[in-house]
């Protein structure tokens, strides 16, 4: 934090109590992550980071659907402070936040404000990595033959959801990860797991699913292995062109390789297709 702080030259400054607006909710908050935002872009001072939240739903807006959660309602909530730019009411660094109605959900009964407020950027990431590489998301979707699903760097907390719901969509999901976390891993939903230090990893996972008879069309690298996750899919792949999510930064000098196409993990840009995406992932 310190070297965060050293380097934008914080300086603190009070800040006004959020006022409603139409589709958005306040919240009072009782719990938040922090979590690396990457490439986050701060357009002017003062500003108030962090995306992850869970609290107490104060008021909504006039415009808020009957649907969303009502005032006194616990949620999660993912602050949008990342496609504000920083502006001050929308970070979930702060006592009172304000969030788009769609960007809350109902908190289950015996779950936690702490415990919650560690999902909303890992699950939103997870469905994120899809729409860039195409998968349908309709989770009644079950992938055709024996498909698999790469997903590299397993213990993360946004492959932890990757896991889950590539699992739930019907792949066959093959991970990396120090040992510790394999048996976690496999009650997640992970039908294989390897560890990614051993120099034999890439060479061990294309053998594994080649006894399996699974091809891997699809990946998730959560952490920036890209080499390895690409040898994977093009050893693996079928008949068409295997897409890579990567949710760390591809560099423009990345060698193209042909057969696999990586992408960066992005929701959509388009303000009216990422409110009815976050709609439907909340
Ligand atoms: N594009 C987006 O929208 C977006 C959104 C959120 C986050 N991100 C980015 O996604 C990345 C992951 O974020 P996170 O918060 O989920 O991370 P995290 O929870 O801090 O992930 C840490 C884990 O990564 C694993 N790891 C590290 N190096 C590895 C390697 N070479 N191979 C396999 N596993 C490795 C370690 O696993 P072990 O414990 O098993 O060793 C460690 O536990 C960050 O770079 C973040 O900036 C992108």
């Amino acid at each position: 934090m310190s070297s965060i702080v050293n380097e934008i030259k914080q300086k603190v400054v009070g800040t006004s109590t959020p006022q409603g607006q139409h589709l958005a909710a306040l919240l009072t908050s009782k719990g938040s992550a922090l979590e690396r935002d990457l490439g986050f872009f701060i357009a002017s001072y003062p500003a108030i980071p962090g995306s992850d939240v869970a609290g107490i739903v104060i008021s909504a807006g006039s415009s808020v659907p009957t649907d969303a959660p009502k005032p006194g309602t616990r949620v999660p909530a993912f602050a949008p402070c990342f496609f504000v730019q920083g502006a001050p009411d929308y970070g979930a660094l702060q006592t009172r936040v304000l969030v788009p109605a769609v960007k809350t959900v109902e908190l289950p009964e015996g779950m936690a404000f702490n415990e919650a407020s560690l999902l909303p950027m890992a699950v939103v990431t997870a469905w994120s990595g899809w729409y860039p590489i195409g998968l349908p998301r309709d989770t009644s979707y079950t992938a055709p033959g024996k498909q698999g699903m790469l997903v590299w760097g397993g213990a993360s907390s946004i492959s932890s959801a990757a896991i889950q719901v590539a699992k739930m969509m019907g792949f066959k999901v093959y991970t990396t990860a120090s040992e510790k976390h394999h048996e976690y891993l496999k009650e997640l939903g992970a039908s294989k797991t390897f560890y990614y230090k051993d120099e034999r990893v890439v060479e061990n996972i294309i053998k594994a699913a080649k006894v399996d008879g699974v091809t891997i069309d699809n990946g998730f690298d959560a952490v920036g292995q890209l080499p390895s996750s690409v040898e994977i899919l093009k050893a693996l792949k079928g008949e068409k062109t295997a897409k890579l999510a990567s949710a760390t930064h591809i560099p423009e000098d990345t060698p193209k390789v042909e057969g696999v196409e990586a992408k960066f993990v992005a929701a959509p840009l388009d303000e009216r297709e990422r409110t009815e995406f976050f709609s439907f992932r909340f």
